[in-house]
């Protein structure tokens, strides 16, 4: 069915320098990461659409901006672009920091009001679909930071105990998955762990969904904070 609404994204690509090993990713990967995300969302009625791409060489940028860094703040009040409805992403390498495995952070609606320079995502330029992150290449990094940006948490948030991530059809879950674990159920009651959901930390190609909680969680959500009516 025809989504309801096109969320505007404005992609910006921070390299080293020209060559696409410097993270120059071409314009082929940013439609297939667009592709991506309207067919994981699809079902929610939340379309994407390509806005505008921006492509930036900062070395400094491509190898530092790491989460809550004042560096990040610098590059996004530069870049950003459109107002609360808008889906502003950061392709960069993340230097020393992606040892530590980090794919991707986002901003939460409900801090768009305190902090709208801040609004977007910053993920691996490898995580693209195609790119060099072996597990994490088909482009299931952006629906997920693209699912802290429409306001869900982690499916392990919580632990097995508690109000975990605020849905109440996802199976609570002690800590994340990786890879793709068969039977996985860490937590007594509840059914086994919600893996193959986007909001978990499995590889992209294990991942699949999010429930109907999750879509009406991120539904009143965009409501609130971003303006957006699906
Ligand atoms: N670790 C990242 C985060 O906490 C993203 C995980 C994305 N997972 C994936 N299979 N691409 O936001
Ligand atoms: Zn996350
Ligand atoms: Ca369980």
């Amino acid at each position: 069915k025809a989504a309801a609404v096109s969320i505007p994204v404005y992609f910006h690509v921070i390299s080293k320098d020209s060559t696409l090993a410097g993270g120059n990713v071409p314009d082929s990967q940013i439609s297939r990461q667009i592709a991506v995300l309207n067919e994981d969302y699809g079902s929610s009625g939340l379309g994407f659409s390509l806005a505008g791409t921006t492509r930036t060489v900062n070395a400094n940028w491509f190898s530092n901006v790491g989460p809550d860094s004042t560096l990040q703040t610098t590059m996004k009040r530069q870049l950003r672009q459109g107002g609360s409805n808008a889906l502003n992403v950061y392709t960069v390498a993340f230097g020393r920091a992606v040892d530590d495995g980090l794919l991707g952070y986002a901003t939460f609606p409900s801090d768009y009001s305190s902090n709208p320079t801040e609004d977007g995502v910053v993920m691996l330029y490898a995580a693209l679909p195609g790119g060099s992150a072996t597990g994490f290449n088909l482009g299931r990094t952006l629906t997920h930071e693209a699912g802290h940006w429409v306001g869900l948490y982690h499916t392990f948030q919580g632990g097995c105990r508690g109000t975990g991530d605020q849905v109440s059809d996802t199976p609570p879950e002690a800590s994340f998955a990786t890879g793709c674990p068969t039977g996985r159920d860490t937590c007594s009651g509840g059914g086994v762990d919600p893996i193959h959901n986007f909001m978990d930390y499995s590889d992209d190609a294990c991942m699949s969904e999010f429930t109907p909680g999750q879509i009406t969680r991120f539904a009143s959500q965009l409501r609130t904070y971003r303006g957006i009516s699906i």
